[in-house]
């Protein structure tokens, strides 16, 4: 039997509608919207694309939304002083810097420099270590992973005490992912593979669960898939072009890190790419937006 593909538009879309209603009762009762701010360095299409469908999203929920683009050859000084500026702007909940930055710029330095509080992508390190300690305090969990955890739950698949590998150990991806799976609440054994492994084969064919998230196609071969396993693909590869039926305009071809069709004879779910990973991330963008604006006004512990 085919493996079931788990939408992630569609799952992404009812989560939306909830965020999109909790901002209309918010806004009627305070007089507040969620404020997000995405700064776009350099012309990276691939970003450019990601931030752009970010920027349609916030919209889409009347989100108030603000875009800073700055030229490839921005100082680091001067990035910096744009994010200061926006760390004490009252309207603006959610700061998002776009990764990968120009090479002249540090981004750690970037990271740091975001007020822990507006730091809706959780990438600094204080919100991080608290994904990690699993403490109840979290204030935001990063959007990939949290969305990769929404979309196996609204798939019904079994987490807890599942052997779960992971390939790829961004800090975006693999290691909060990681830290999120092995919480008791979730309660999964996790395996974190990457380009220092010596057998993946024997440690994904074990797995009930495999992500991919290792930027690099067809790194998962088919036959480690151990039948009925769930395979969550990450991989965002632009192969080609090709132009929009809708647009008129080119748009990239997207590929994942899984060779689709052949995985899905095998696996018992799996994500596609495009419509499974990526709506989710920037839905669960929106979630963090929502619940920075909510601490702010003591809604929320
Ligand atoms: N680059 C790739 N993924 C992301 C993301 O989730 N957030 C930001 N800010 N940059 C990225």
């Amino acid at each position: 039997m085919p493996a079931t593909i788990i939408n992630g538009l569609e799952i992404s879309e009812k989560i939306l509608a909830e965020i999109k209603n909790e901002k209309i009762e918010i806004e009627k009762k305070y007089n507040k919207v969620p404020g997000l701010v995405t700064i776009l360095v350099g012309n990276n299409p691939a970003s450019a694309s990601y931030v752009s469908l970010k920027i349609k999203t916030a919209n889409s929920l009347g989100f108030k939304e603000v875009q800073v683009n700055l030229e490839d050859n921005v100082s680091e000084k001067e990035l910096l002083s744009v994010i200061e500026q926006y760390n004490d702007d009252d309207s603006i909940h959610g700061i998002l810097v776009q990764l990968p930055l120009p090479k002249h710029i540090n981004e750690k330095n970037v990271i740091y420099a975001i007020n822990p509080d507006k730091d809706v992508d959780c990438f600094h390190p204080l919100n991080i270590g608290k994904v990690v300690l699993g403490q109840d305090d979290v204030n935001f969990f990063p959007c990939t992973p949290a969305g990769i955890l929404e979309l196996m739950k609204a798939a019904g698949i079994k987490i807890n005490g599942a052997d779960a590998v992971i390939i790829g150990r961004s800090n975006i991806v693999g290691k909060p992912l990681a830290n999120m799976l092995i919480k008791k609440s979730e309660n999964a054994t996790v395996t974190v593979l990457h380009t220092g492994t010596k057998d993946m084969e024997s440690y994904c064919k074990k797995a009930d669960i495999i992500i991919v998230a290792a930027g690099s196609p067809k790194v998962l071969k088919t036959e480690w898939i151990k039948p009925g396993a769930c395979i969550i693909d990450v991989g965002t590869n632009r192969v080609g072009e090709k132009i929009s039926k809708k647009t008129g305009k080119p748009i990239a071809i997207l590929k994942g890190d899984v060779d689709f069709e052949e995985a899905s004879k095998v696996a018992g779910y799996i994500t596609p790419v495009p419509g499974g990973v990526g709506p989710m991330t920037i839905t669960m963008l929106m979630k963090n937006t929502l619940y920075s604006l909510k601490y702010k006004l003591g809604l929320m512990q």
